[in-house]
């Protein structure tokens, strides 16, 4: 007898694989497909006992699942996408659905869910997020599709969610059609190069003050008792412990060039297409660009040697630098989720989706990379007023700013002193500081637009749109130029 499958799994890489027993584990049988059958031998090597069921054509795949068919695509995010669904398109029926689980771009898969649809098939972009083990043991979803097949999928997304700590509610809301769901794991991206950033200039701090890997495992640990308890903390703790086979700090050993996949680099060219500043995740992403340029820093620092302040320069002791390095974290990594929370809200209006920023925050609260004791009370900020303009602005998180901006002012303004990159700290205390100057200097910026282009200004005391004949002003009475003003009708 040959029962069919609940779900089929399309893509045994490594994510793929650990869904598959994730699915498993909660019951569902799960029909599982690799393009290349050596990942499938692998999958099927490492899990044993979970009774998948392996087919080995599309052909095969298709017909071993219950109608409607449910297809959770695990591959590489870009044109393997397209091919995957292409190849499957004839084998399915109307009703059916794919899930892309993949990080694909979100205007990607608002054309595929736009393209199934007029095909009678529908297409879930989902973020999935955690590594391997939370694929494993429970991941943060993150499905974007209509209502109605989310509610054919909610049940498989629950069960093998990661469930947050305090309610256990599974970390897979609904966060709306189309390609809301990639939209909000690559805004989750963005945030997570932030976070990732802050924490290296910390360490950079740290190292400069002359604490060993040890001492900083040590710090960190104790940090993650405190608001900065985080699986990004835990993680940085845990890898400043581990030595190499020759008995090094692996760590020591690791090349200073980091990469990046793309979609910290589509949070920020959204940020800039949506009008929204989102400077420290932006700095989370230039770092690492930099970092690839060795060789050009190579050169530079002997070019430059001298140039910079050499050691510690003014920097504190223990007593006073650790909880101001704590604080500045702190405030920082706050800075850096206001950031994306203000991009989601943009994008939210932008794309009509109505994006519910309390569920987000509540999906990210476990499984997620950026998972945090900070997403409870985020998520009742937004619970409590889903109209929040800045996260800064709510109660809790403006309390932990007023506590916390100080030591973020201080270890800049430190770090700066002693000739130590601190972009995503800096970008964090510029964020803030422009968020509350009331009167900024724009109105300079205006006037020069108007002097050079007649770009025209609002004036504080009047309605309208002005342009000032600021040349003729100077010409006429260059001692005393009185400019003289026209109202421009839009
Ligand atoms: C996650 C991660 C993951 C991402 C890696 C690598 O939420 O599990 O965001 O999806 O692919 O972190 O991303 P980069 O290669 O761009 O750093």
């Amino acid at each position: 007898m040959s029962e069919k499958c609940s779900i089929g799994v399309l893509g045994m890489g490594v994510m793929g694989r650990n869904l598959a027993y994730n699915l498993s584990h909660h019951g569902f049988s799960v029909a599982v497909y690799n393009r290349t059958p050596d990942y499938t031998e692998a999958a099927l090597a490492e899990f044993p006992n979970e009774g998948f069921k392996a087919a080995y054509s599309l052909e095969e795949f298709v017909a071993s699942l219950e109608t409607p068919r449910k297809i959770l695509i695990m591959i590489t995010a870009g044109k393997p996408v397209d091919w995957a669904i292409e190849e499957l398109e004839p084998l399915l029926e109307e009703g059916d659905i794919i899930i892309d689980g993949g990080n694909s771009f979100f205007k990607d898969t608002q054309r595929r869910y736009d393209e199934l649809a007029a095909k009678g098939l529908h297409f879930c972009g989902m973020g999935v997020s955690g590594g391997e083990s939370g694929a494993r043991l429970g991941p943060a979803l993150m499905p974007g599709t209509d209502l109605g097949t989310y509610k054919q999928l909610q049940p498989f997304l629950d069960a093998i969610a990661a469930k947050a700590p305090l309610d256990g509610t599974p970390c897979a809301a609904y966060l709306g059609t189309g390609g809301a769901g990639h939209y909000v794991k690559m805004v989750h991206n963005g945030i997570e190069y932030a976070d990732m950033q802050l924490i290296a200039e910390i360490y950079s701090l740290l190292k400069l003050t002359g604490h060993t890997n040890e001492q900083m495992s040590a710090i960190f640990e104790e940090w993650n008792k405190t608001e900065l308890d985080s699986y990004l903390i835990q993680i940085t703790s845990q890898i400043l412990r581990v030595k190499d086979q020759a008995g090094d700090e692996l760590l020591d050993k690791i090349l200073d060039v980091s990469a990046q996949k793309g979609t910290g680099k589509w949070t920020n060219q959204e940020a800039i297409d949506l009008g929204v500043d989102v400077s420290v995740l932006a700095a989370g992403l230039t770092a690492r660009y930099i970092s690839m340029f060795k060789t050009e820093r190579t050169h530079a620092a002997s070019l430059f040697a001298g140039v910079k302040p050499e050691g510690t320069c003014d920097l504190p002791a223990d007593d006073e630098l650790l909880p101001l390095a704590q604080g500045a974290l702190l405030a920082a990594k706050i800075i850096a989720y206001a950031q994306g929370f203000s991009l989601y809200r943009a994008a939210s209006k932008e794309y009509g989706w109505d994006l519910q920023f309390a569920k987000i925050a509540s999906s990210f609260r476990a499984g997620c990379i950026i998972r945090s004791t900070l997403l409870e009370p985020m998520m009742k900020a937004f619970d409590t007023n889903p109209d929040l303009e800045n996260l800064t602005f709510d109660p809790y998180f403006a309390g932990l700013i007023k506590e916390n901006l100080p030591a973020l002012r201080k270890i800049v303004v430190l770090a700066l002193q002693a000739g130590v990159a601190v972009p995503a700290l800096s970008a964090a205390l510029n964020y803030f500081d422009a968020l509350t100057t009331e009167r900024s200097n724009a109105n300079l910026i205006q006037a020069q637009r108007d002097y050079f282009g007649a770009h025209t200004y609002q004036r504080t005391d009047k309605p309208g749109h002005f342009h000032a004949e600021w040349e003729a002003a100077l010409t006429e009475n260059e001692a005393n130029p009185v400019a003289k003003e026209v109202e421009i009708n839009a």
